[in-house]
């Protein structure tokens, strides 16, 4: 397993370009298996969750061919088989997000149960009851979620918890159902929205895109498109937060600062100097003062920023109070932080971070993906070098993150262990 030994304390300068989103392509693949066509991706980063998803399409019988760098071509005439192992969907629970497009197009479906991850138990039950109101005879046995389905019935759909999973499998279930489907508290993550896009492109009709209730009429078939999906916003909050950590002025391009208002209010309420332009922010040397951040569903604070908001807060004149209301196990940065020596107190959910303790370089151990993001970003603040070891769970979500922060004159390198 390999691990970055990032150099510290390090000031970063100049600009780094954000590639596609993760969290958008994730469940956008998955929607090419309900075309009848060849559908066209573009700009896809290369990212371990990514090579997984397409591992796992190949295996349903997705035909993916790579036409240049980062495009690849997705057709799917016929299945080689309707399941979705658990060697596959352990690695990765949003191969969850196979079940919809799966039960829709294809009528059956065998799916793993994701299990859960370290961040959290991570339940689809949402999922699973409201498939079963538009028609879907589901039983789960032997780990596996079995589904069947002559046609998929459109249904007025209430979601107990803005799901961001369940949305979307919902959303793509719903494509090619018989009648109108209605999605009431759905997620509003800019994700949605452009998964919501993608499946417009393939001739889906979907109305309420960007609000709390999505209506979705379905169609006897989706034909394929050529579709590019939106920047990584929680890449981009990841080293906007990174500048401000190292006191540095750099630019963080091509992706929408709107879709992190909540982020970039939060840092300039602390003290952040930030310059917004249409895709892109600047940062500039800025002295932080401690605050209080509650992660929430979008558009509130998005907890897939919360360790990037930790390691900032060691840092900070003063103490923040720092609590997670989405999952219920997401601090595992917090004891490798306190191994470099940040003054953190975990109580309930919430971590109190008291700034200004300095940071000591040590061997740190990633865990998921956004603390291990946590742990270089705290390196480069901290005094010697910083060993973060287990990279594989940061080239899950980070695409070339060692170049990247290299690029911005970090001294950050790769090690083969
Ligand atoms: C998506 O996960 C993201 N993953 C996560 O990003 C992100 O943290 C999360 O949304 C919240 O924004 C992808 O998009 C691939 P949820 P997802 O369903 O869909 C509960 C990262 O770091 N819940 O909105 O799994 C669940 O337990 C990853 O990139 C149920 O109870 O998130 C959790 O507490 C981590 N029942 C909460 O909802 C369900 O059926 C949020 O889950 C579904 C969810």
């Amino acid at each position: 397993m390999d691990k970055l030994k990032v150099n510290g304390p390090t000031g970063l300068k100049g600009e780094v370009s954000i590639s596609k989103a993760k969290n958008a392509y994730l469940p956008i693949l998955a929607g090419a298996l309900l075309a009848e066509g060849i559908v066209t991706f573009k700009e896809v980063p290369n990212l371990r969750d990514i090579r997984t998803m397409n591992k796992l399409l190949e295996h349903l019988g997705v035909e993916i061919e790579q036409v240049e760098d980062g495009t690849f071509t997705y057709q799917t005439q016929k299945l080689k088989t309707h399941e979705a192992s658990y060697e596959l969907v352990k690695t990765m629970r949003a191969s969850i997000c196979v079940l919809g497009p799966l039960l829709s197009r294809f009528k059956k479906a065998r799916v793993s149960l994701p299990g859960g991850c370290a961040i959290g138990t991570r339940p689809i039950d949402l999922h699973l009851k409201n498939l079963e109101k538009m028609g879907a005879e589901i039983t789960i046995e032997g780990g596996y979620v079995e589904a069947k389905v002559d046609r998929l019935k459109g249904a007025h759909l209430t979601l107990d918890f803005p799901s961001v999973g369940a949305t979307e499998n919902l959303m793509m279930a719903a494509t090619l159902a018989e009648g109108t489907t209605v999605i009431e508290n759905a997620a509003l993550e800019p994700e949605i929205t452009d998964l919501g896009h993608f499946l417009q492109a393939m001739g889906a009709k979907i109305e309420g895109l960007d609000s709390k209730s999505i209506t979705i009429h379905g169609v006897d078939s989706l034909r394929g498109c050529e579709y590019t999906a939106i920047g990584d916003r929680i890449e981009a909050a990841t080293y906007i937060i990174g500048g401000l950590m190292s006191q540095s002025e750099i630019k963080v391009n091509n992706f929408n600062p709107v879709h992190l208002d909540a982020v970039l209010e939060k840092l300039e309420q602390m003290g952040a100097k930030l310059e917004r332009g249409e895709d892109w922010v600047k940062v500039s040397p800025s002295k932080i003062v401690g605050g209080e951040i509650d992660t929430a569903p979008y558009p509130g604070f998005p907890t897939d920023v919360q360790a990037q908001m930790v390691a900032l807060a060691t840092q900070a004149e003063g103490t923040s109070i720092i609590t997670e209301h989405i999952f219920e196990n997401r601090f595992m940065h917090v004891p490798e932080l306190q191994r470099m020596g940040a003054d953190i107190r975990i109580k309930g959910n919430s971590a109190i971070v008291k700034g200004g303790a300095p940071l000591k370089g040590a061997p740190v151990m990633c865990t998921d993906l956004r603390a291990s993001a946590a742990l270089v970003l705290a390196g480069f603040c901290a005094e010697g070098v910083t060993e973060v070891q287990r990279v594989y769970h940061l080239d899950r979500g980070y695409e070339k993150i060692g170049e990247k922060f290299a690029g911005l004159g970090a001294t950050i390198e790769r090690v083969k262990e």
